[in-house]
């Protein structure tokens, strides 16, 4: 029999900066719910990926002096890193410079001009970068962008519009005949109220002003609007009107888009219009999810309140970040980071509750059975309400999950934790061993390991490093599926436990605090990368051949503010480079200085420019100032 499908998808991140923990937020939920279903029978496909393409990018690109792809591919493998740190059991991972959605991003522009949905005209208006989205004067608040808060730029180009005030009524429509589509509904209303009901304007699709993004076919000085690019990554890495369609047939619609609340405008009102003029079924649910705070701000880069959460997972153990995020933030609502709340919360359930409850029933197996799980004899009503809880309990997860609220289906699966070590001070097993109630002991230590694989079982898609480290601990298989938690009393004859280290070692949360707020103020040193805080070797600085170069000529890069191209005499070559200096040097100031130039780095087009190497330059962060040898030197010169 076939199984039901389940497509699950997190937005794809943007390629311009590092992520921090709220970004964690998305992915993390969705991993669990992704192997929740799995694990209840579901075929899954769990899409996430990055939002490569836009000004925001090809601006950072520029400021850095290097391509837009060699900015996104570092980011890229960032982001790959962090996700499998924290272990995310994506099936797919989605590039939007990739060649296929890049081309179908193309196709889609095609067909939705053949279908008389797209048309050229003026754009005039105010564009957030940072959001990448289109404002008019009056959605402005306090003349800065609604969703962040930030600095909006009058925008006047050619562009090309979407006709989706067309789309207006049947959107209404749609809501209406589909309630769930917008969850929680509280975001329905914001969506009906404060955009729909005012009217929908026609969108603007395509930009000129910038070039980092997939060309229109039908108009190659245009580029596609980046939320456009962006949103038809859920289609396209389907094989979307692509040679190979088996996955688009199979998994489209999707089941659930889960985005945060500032992007669910995107996905109920752009995406579903976009979907409509494709004739293509609409998703079944979006959901918004609320927001991870940091002392009552959206967490985010640009405010410096970052917490890195590759050091909180390497430090902690990405079970620790999971659990956190799935348990802590009351689902749908916004929730406070603080360090403090991580450590007590892993203090509280993953090394009281968990960790003991393994750790008490693995050591006393060992003391009073030799390791061997013993088969129990008659259930008391104290031992019954266990079998029950047991039981029942996976029904209840399957509600919460069917609701996505993972903090819910924790609380309930740690509730068989919490009776478990009741129910071992209530028994006192070191009292039946002192009166040699042997019998009584054995099935105590079997209602005990029952409980311990009936929730290990269903923590498996929250915290699947523990779970796995306690099958191991109880001698078991790890379970794929649910399905051995039919009945209490699986556990069969001559099954081993191995008490080993213990889950979670206990955190002392005052060191920790310090220690981490050292860390976090190391952290935000501007523009400190990992890989500048890794010691190389000789051999690989050698690797580096940097030259003095005088420079004969300079000019701005046209359409750019942040660029300058430079003929530098080298020797006796003549090489061109681009800088992201203009902010800071005019080309007069540059012309007849001497600077030092990586003169063996790759080749790259920048702004379409060719560039030959890079000239070093010192920067924190407000400031850039070229390097220059302290006294005159001919150019074409080592510099070591
Ligand atoms: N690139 C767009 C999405 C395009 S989808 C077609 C984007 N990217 S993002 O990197 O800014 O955000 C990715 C996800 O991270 C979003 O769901 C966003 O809401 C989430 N979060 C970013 N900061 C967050 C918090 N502080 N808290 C919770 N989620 C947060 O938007």
């Amino acid at each position: 029999m076939n199984k039901p499908t389940y497509y699950i998808t997190t937005p794809i991140y943007y390629s311009s900066g590092k992520l921090h923990i709220g970004h964690c937020y998305t992915t993390v939920i969705c991993d669990a719910i992704a192997r929740f279903k799995r694990m209840d029978g579901y075929d899954v496909f769990y899409l996430t990926g990055t939002d490569e393409h836009g000004q925001k990018v090809q601006q950072k690109a520029e400021a850095a002096g290097v391509t837009p792809k060699q900015f996104v591919d570092v980011l890229h493998e960032q982001i790959v890193d962090l996700w499998k740190v924290l272990n995310i059991s994506y099936d797919k991972f989605i590039r939007t410079t990739d060649d296929y959605h890049e081309k179908t991003v193309q196709k889609i522009y095609e067909k939705l001009l053949a279908n008389g949905d797209i048309y050229k005209s003026t754009y005039e208006g105010w564009y957030c970068t940072p959001c990448e989205s289109f404002w008019t004067e009056t959605q402005l608040v306090d003349g800065k962008c609604p969703d962040c808060g930030r600095e909006v730029k009058l925008q006047k180009e050619e562009s090309y519009f979407f006709r989706l005030g067309k789309y207006q009524d049947k959107l209404l429509k749609f809501y209406e005949e589909n309630p769930e589509f917008i969850s929680p509904k509280s975001r329905m209303n914001e969506m009906i109220n404060n955009f729909i009901k005012p009217g929908l304007k026609d969108l603007c699709i395509s930009r000129t002003t910038f070039d980092w993004g997939v060309k229109l076919p039908f108009d190659t000085k245009h580029v596609a609007y980046v939320w456009v690019d962006a949103l038809t990554n859920y289609i396209t890495a389907l094989g979307y009107l692509q040679e190979d369609q088996t996955l688009f047939d199979k998994f489209w619609p999707a089941d659930l888009h889960m985005v945060g609340k500032e992007i669910v405008r995107f996905h109920t009102i752009i995406w579903p219009a976009l979907l409509m003029a494709l004739d293509l079924p609409l998703p079944k649910k979006v959901y918004g999810h609320g927001w991870l705070l940091f002392g009552n701000d959206k967490m985010s880069k640009s405010k410096g309140n970052v917490v890195d959460p590759t050091t909180l997972a390497n430090r902690y153990g990405a079970d620790v970040i999971r659990y956190y995020l799935l348990r802590e933030i009351p689902f749908g609502s916004d929730g406070n980071y603080t360090n403090e709340a991580l450590l007590t919360r892993t203090n509280a359930d993953l090394v009281n509750d968990l960790g003991n409850l393994v750790s008490r029933t693995t050591a006393m197996i060992t003391q009073y059975f030799g390791g061997t799980v013993p088969q129990p004899n008659v259930y008391t009503d104290l031992d019954k309400e266990l079998v029950s809880l047991c039981e029942g309990t996976l029904d209840k997860v399957r509600k919460d999950m069917e609701a996505l609220s993972a903090p819910d289906a924790l609380s309930d699966i740690f509730r068989i934790i919490q009776r478990a070590n009741k129910y071992i001070d209530e028994t006192m097993p070191w009292t039946l061993n002192k009166n040699g109630e042997k019998d009584r002991l054995a099935t105590v230590m079997y209602v005990l390991t029952e409980c311990i694989r009936f929730a290990a079982t269903m923590l498996v898609p929250f915290i699947p490093d523990t779970a796995g480290r306690i099958f191991e601990k109880i001698g078991l298989p790890l379970p794929t599926d649910f399905s051995e938690l039919d009945r209490f009393g699986k556990i069969g004859k001559g099954v081993m436990v191995h008490k080993g280290d213990n889950l979670f070692d206990r955190i002392d949360v005052d060191k920790e605090l310090k220690e981490l707020d050292k860390l976090a103020a190391d952290e935000q040193t501007p523009e400190k990368t990992d890989s500048q805080s890794e010691v190389i070797a000789i051999e690989d600085f050698a690797k580096i051949k940097l030259t003095t170069a005088k420079v004969l000529s300079c000019e701005r890069v046209a359409k750019s503010d942040k660029l300058l191209v430079m003929k530098l005499q080298v020797g006796d070559e003549i090489r061109q480079v681009v800088s992201g200096i203009a902010q800071y040097y005019t080309p007069e100031y540059m012309i007849g200085k001497t600077v030092v130039l990586v003169s063996n780095l790759k080749p790259a087009k920048i702004r379409g420019v060719e560039s030959n190497g890079m000239i070093l330059c010192a920067a924190d962060g407000k400031k850039v100032v070229f390097v220059t040898p302290e006294k005159e030197m001919e150019s074409g010169k080592e510099v070591r």
